[in-house]
């Protein structure tokens, strides 16, 4: 019996130099998409999944993320004396969304090395990572799917989707072969590789279901592209002991972690919502046929 996935960890202890100066004082991953800062949608998206123990990995000038998902009394009541009890709940029901813990990441010495952080929080289960800068629409199932996937079959599995030309060079580059409907067996994995010598165009997306044997592969790892401890490169490893699968994906995701994404983010998002989405959609009309 396959135990169940029940916590996550987020990192969001990356600097954000692409957000420069943006992110000098504050976390990419509290930019605003609209009217939630970007980590508040990876959270209801672990939740949605069933997560209920969130360990988000943070770093200096990042107490606003802990702040986010903290009660603040002072607010709550100066929303109740106003009479807005509406927004009162939402604040109130942030921190009830699941348990939250948070660890620090003293270096930013990458993506590997501040999963490894929340070793000690996570222990000997199976859990899911999700970047903090990039979430997937409501209703797109990839967690769900993964976490399901993670439990027929009882071994890490990571998130795919195509991406068109040099863009493989932005991710991970999966070499796969065909085992069931949406999924492939993954056979290795390179960081960020020149496009001509990407094993394919299927690249690994910010969301992971993995077995806690990925620790030890982590504590091996050594410098790999950029300088950086890769859990690309750790899934590389345990790939030599365990079958890690991939789940493929082809919309519904949304990154925030650099700017041009991000704006194309808010607008798309912006466009879809009831309440400004018409005033909005107008407005873009209007202003598409000026430019
Ligand atoms: P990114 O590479 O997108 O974030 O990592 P970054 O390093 O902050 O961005 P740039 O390149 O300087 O602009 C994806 C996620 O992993 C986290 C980041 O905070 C982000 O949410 N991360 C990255 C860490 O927590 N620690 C690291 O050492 C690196």
């Amino acid at each position: 019996m396959v135990a169940p996935v029940t916590k996550a960890v987020i990192p969001a202890a990356g600097l954000g130099t692409r957000f420069l100066p943006a992110t000098k004082a504050q976390p990419k991953e509290m930019l605003p998409v609209i009217d939630k800062p970007a980590i508040q949608y990876v959270v209801e998206e672990a939740v949605r999944a069933g997560i209920d123990d969130i360990c988000i990995v943070t770093s200096s000038s990042k107490r606003s993320l802990e702040d986010h998902f903290d009660r603040n009394f002072e607010l709550e009541h100066l929303l109740t004396s106003k009479g807005k009890d509406r927004e009162k709940d939402d604040v109130v029901a942030l921190a009830e969304l699941a348990d939250f813990h948070y660890v620090r990441q003293g270096e930013p010495l990458g993506l590997g090395h501040a999963v490894a952080t929340a070793r000690r929080h996570i222990g000997d289960s199976p859990f899911v990572v999700l970047l903090g800068d990039e979430f997937m629409a409501e209703g797109s199932g990839l967690l769900e799917g993964m976490i399901a996937t993670h439990q027929e079959h009882g071994c890490s599995v990571l998130a795919l989707m195509e991406v068109e030309g040099d863009e493989i060079a932005r991710y991970g580059s999966a070499d796969s072969e065909a085992f069931g409907d949406r999924l492939v067996k993954v056979n290795g994995v390179v960081e960020k590789p020149k496009p001509a010598e990407a094993p394919s165009n299927l690249a690994v997306m910010g969301r992971y279901v993995f077995t806690p044997q990925i620790f030890e592969h982590i504590a091996r790892l050594t410098p790999g592209a950029g300088g950086e401890l890769q859990l690309t490169d750790a899934i590389g490893t345990l790939l030599a002991e365990q079958q890690v699968l991939g789940f493929t994906f082809s919309e519904g995701r949304y990154d925030t972690g650099v700017v041009l994404d991000y704006l194309k983010v808010i607008v798309e998002m912006a466009a879809a919502r009831p309440d400004i989405g018409p005033e909005f959609s107008a407005f873009l009309k209007d202003f598409v046929a000026k430019v």
